[in-house]
């Protein structure tokens, strides 16, 4: 892990300004950034659910409210929960949404059917701790689908996704938005734990039959799992 990349305290700290910050022009970015190819990506995380119409599915880390949006569209009860007050007040959605710490859900435990999680692996201080959480929340055969960008692992498109979230995203983002913000997101890259890591992470905290799957090549994963 890269040394300046802020820490504990700090990096909660430093990650709700910036979301404060960008959230004007979050979504319009996210669309761009990644060609759309978000909006799919969404309707995937939600359908690997599986669970019964009506289900409770929390939307941890929901910033605008996208992933809270699929839910209400594919029929669950939906509730979004974020500790940034600009992305909840640009939140485009009829789904009830909470100010929090995904580390400290005000949810009962074993009171929600299902948790989706959208690029907030690397923004949270302690996955440990967020895979804890929503471990405790969910009841029995609970289910939980965390989507994240990733670095695909062949050569070419490794180098190719480089380029394009080191060198390209904060010049399309500083132009839209705020530049220093989208040289962050590659540099967060650095937070996440290996693949096998991270799966074996979700296992631990409950979940053992945690899969992991690559998306578009490999530029985001899908981790799905069952709280046993
Ligand atoms: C990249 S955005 C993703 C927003 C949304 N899930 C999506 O799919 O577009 C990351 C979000 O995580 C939120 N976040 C990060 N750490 C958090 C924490 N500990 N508690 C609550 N929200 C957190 C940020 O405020 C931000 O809205």
């Amino acid at each position: 892990m890269k040394a300046e990349l802020p820490q504990g305290e700090e990096k909660a700290r430093v990650v709700r300004t910036m979301f404060d910050r960008v959230a004007g022009r979050y979504d319009l970015v996210n669309r761009l950034m990644t060609f759309g190819m978000d909006v799919g990506w969404r309707r995937r995380t939600v359908a690997e659910l599986r669970l019964p119409g009506g289900s409770l599915v929390a939307d941890l880390a929901c910033g605008t409210g996208d992933l809270c949006n699929e839910l209400v569209r594919t029929g669950y009860r939906g509730v979004g929960i974020d500790f940034s007050a600009g992305m909840l007040a640009n939140a485009t959605t009829d789904a009830p949404l909470v100010q929090a710490d995904v580390l400290r859900l005000p949810l009962a435990d074993g009171g929600t059917d299902g948790v989706v999680c959208g690029f907030a692996l690397r923004n949270v201080t302690t996955l440990d701790a967020l895979f804890a959480e929503v471990a405790r929340i969910l009841r029995p055969g609970g289910r939980a689908a965390f989507l994240e960008t990733s670095e695909p692992e062949g050569r070419l498109m490794r180098a190719g996704n480089r380029v394009y979230f080191g060198r390209v995203i904060p010049i399309i983002g500083g132009a839209l938005s705020d530049r220093e913000a989208y040289a962050y997101l590659p540099r967060s890259m650095a937070y996440l734990p290996p693949p096998a890591d991270l799966v074996e992470m979700f296992r631990e905290a409950g979940f053992e039959d945690a899969t992991r799957r690559p998306l578009a090549g490999g530029v985001a994963q899908l981790l799905v799992g069952t709280r046993r």
